[in-house]
């Protein structure tokens, strides 16, 4: 579903809104989230590959010659931004099994908000291939626009961001420095708080996934 938001596609599909709400409340286990991170990344990664290209190609089924389409031009690019986005990379994995993937290691800094850089590989000639930048909070954005940034540097064909949540600020923010750049998202929260955490939101992504609080 579009939203008003120019730059970003919600995905409004009722699986994908019951299981966001799993995810929310305090009380679900590390198990869980993890496990529903991946179903929702698998539907998010659907929504986010919708413009593939395919070609066709001549196949023999059982009975009979066709033109059947098949996925064409070089393989996609997943790139997580760590920790969280390996949450994300693992559901988007099993729906495009044959990607590429990258990592991005950014923190932020909890005094500035703003992201500081302590790991970079992502797959060479990234020139012709669809990037697709996985982390689920889009919160300021700031973290985004710095992944963005470095990954545009190698100049690839297209790139994308898919996330969990996003709220207007981090939109607002993303549109402003990479207006190209596209956002699939689950939702849109309400606001961003003083400590940069979405509203209501779902608490620590990287803690939730991975059990560290
Ligand atoms: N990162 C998170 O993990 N949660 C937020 O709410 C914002 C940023």
């Amino acid at each position: 579903m579009p939203s008003t938001f120019s730059n970003c596609t919600v995905v409004d599909h009722p699986l994908v809104q019951h299981k966001l709400t799993l995810m929310r409340r305090r009380e679900t286990s590390t198990a869980s989230f993890r496990a529903l991170l991946r179903e929702i990344s698998m539907l998010l990664a659907y929504e986010a590959t919708r413009d593939m290209k395919l070609r066709d190609e001549t196949i023999h089924t059982p009975l009979c010659e066709m033109q059947a389409p098949l996925l064409d031009g070089k393989k996609v690019v997943l790139v997580a931004v760590l920790r969280a986005g390996l949450g994300i990379l693992d559901g988007m994995l099993e729906l495009i099994p044959s990607a590429r993937v990258g990592h991005v290691g950014l923190y932020r800094d909890p005094a500035t908000l703003q992201p500081v850089e302590y790991y970079y590989k992502v797959p060479e000639q990234l020139e012709d291939r669809s990037v697709i930048v996985c982390d689920p909070m889009l919160a300021t954005g700031n973290s985004a626009i710095a992944a963005l940034d470095r990954i545009k540097q190698s100049r690839p064909g297209s790139l994308r961001f898919v996330c969990l949540l996003a709220c207007p600020e981090g939109l607002a923010n993303l549109a402003k420095h990479h207006p190209d750049v596209q956002v699939v998202t689950a939702a849109i929260d309400e606001r961003l708080n003083d400590h940069g955490y979405i509203v209501p939101g779902l608490g620590d992504a990287g803690d939730r996934l991975f059990g560290t609080k």
